[in-house]
């Protein structure tokens, strides 16, 4: 090329690249910070599937920006989560943090998102303080409570004719706020707990607490586990004779992504989720075949939340023409998303938590069978939320 055309070339290139929002130019830092080792890796894993296949529907692009993705894996540790989310912030200088799983750790990088105003998408932490007294303009989740997946099991329960239960999970903060949630909703329909038990997170040393429950012999049980230690449980109360006796309800990460493992121990289990297997809606039946072909897996509640977290994020973007320094009209962009979800459409309520359907499902082989909305439109009461 001659050298007079190398610069007109290079002069048309400039001109076409200063029109766009200089932000625009580059790819979007994408920082995720989930759990890739221990009990809950897997839903690590499902949610980073989710999120990359909604980008992957878009062309690799959302709001017009191409990402680059940064990751941590937290290990479900709260004690290291500020360290792994500043190496995201201030080594990687990501534009978004999504993360994370575990309830302990999201409070320690909501804490820093908001003292940094980094922007955070949460697409499973359910800690009911975050969109509570921590609730902030740049903390989103795509999730759920911990209040709103145990409160309707509650209902259930109750509704079912128990009267009495135990409740057995993790001593953290999402077993606390679900049992608490479980206790509220049950009572309301007039059952009493008789019994709270539990054990240190992650342990699943389930025999004595188990034993326990044979001799309180309550109407039913109320378990929160998930992952690694929803598999160990479930099939630990099969096995001590107890699925008969003792009815188990749980919210439906006790049965959610762990069927193929859970085998016959979980067959019947009822619980209560915003997904299920085989909802009666366009969107997850493309959802479903879209993952079950990129990652030769079925999908769940996980892969779900990652996938919505990824069309908040681009709702957001596709509001400022992929500018994140815009950041107050990409905030006003989330906050009015309709998010499209596989578990049904979905909008955000003034604390930035999803106002969805809770469903009961019941374990059909490998599946959380649909068998009816349970709790309407229910939206997590945000107490002590200033915004
Ligand atoms: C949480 O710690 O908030 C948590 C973890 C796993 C779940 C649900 C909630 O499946």
């Amino acid at each position: 090329m001659k050298r007079r055309q190398t610069i007109a070339l290079t002069a048309a290139l400039c001109a076409g690249l200063l029109a766009m929002p200089a932000t625009a130019q580059q790819k979007l830092k994408v920082g995720l910070m989930l759990p890739y080792t221990g009990t809950f890796a897997a839903l690590g894993n499902a949610i980073e599937n989710g999120f990359k296949l909604y980008v992957q529907e878009q062309g690799g692009k959302i709001g017009g920006r191409e990402i680059e993705y940064f990751r941590v894996d937290d290990e479900s540790d709260p004690a290291k989560a500020t360290d792994n989310v500043g190496k995201l912030i201030n080594r990687d200088k990501v534009d978004v943090v999504v993360g994370t799983v575990h309830s302990g750790v999201v409070m320690a990088m909501a804490k820093v998102a908001r003292d940094s105003n980094t922007l955070l998408i949460v697409p499973n932490a359910g800690a009911n303080a975050l969109t509570g007294p921590m609730c902030a303009p740049n903390i989103f989740r795509s999730s759920f409570s911990n209040w709103q997946s145990a409160y309707a099991a509650g209902v259930v329960a109750a509704e079912r004719g128990h009267k009495t239960a135990a409740s057995i999970t993790w001593k953290y903060a999402a077993g606390d706020e679900m049992a608490s949630a479980f206790k509220e909703g049950f009572a309301k329909g007039g059952g009493k707990v008789v019994k709270e038990l539990n054990l240190p997170f992650p342990g699943v040393e389930f025999q004595a607490l188990l034993t326990e429950i044979a001799s309180l012999k309550p109407d039913a049980t109320f378990a929160f586990f998930a992952g690694g230690g929803a598999v160990k449980f479930v099939k630990d109360y099969a096995a001590a004779g107890l699925m008969k006796s003792v009815p188990l309800y749980g919210p439906g990460f006790l049965t959610d992504g762990t069927l193929e493992a859970q085998g016959a121990a979980a067959q019947g289990v009822l619980t209560t989720l915003h997904y299920a297997d085989d909802l009666p809606n366009a969107k997850d039946k493309s959802f479903r075949l879209g993952y079950a072909k990129t990652y030769k897996l079925q999908p769940d509640v996980y892969a779900a939340q990652g996938y919505d977290a990824a069309q908040l994020l681009g709702a957001g973007l596709s509001g400022v023409n992929g500018d994140v320094s815009r950041r107050a009209d990409m905030i006003k962009a989330m906050e009015a998303a309709k998010i499209d979800s596989p578990r049904g459409a979905f909008t955000l309520s003034k604390a930035h938590n999803p106002v969805h359907d809770i469903y009961l499902r019941k374990v059909e082989g490998n599946s959380n069978k649909y068998q009816k909305v349970a709790v309407k439109a229910l939206a997590d009461p945000a107490t002590g939320c200033k915004m």
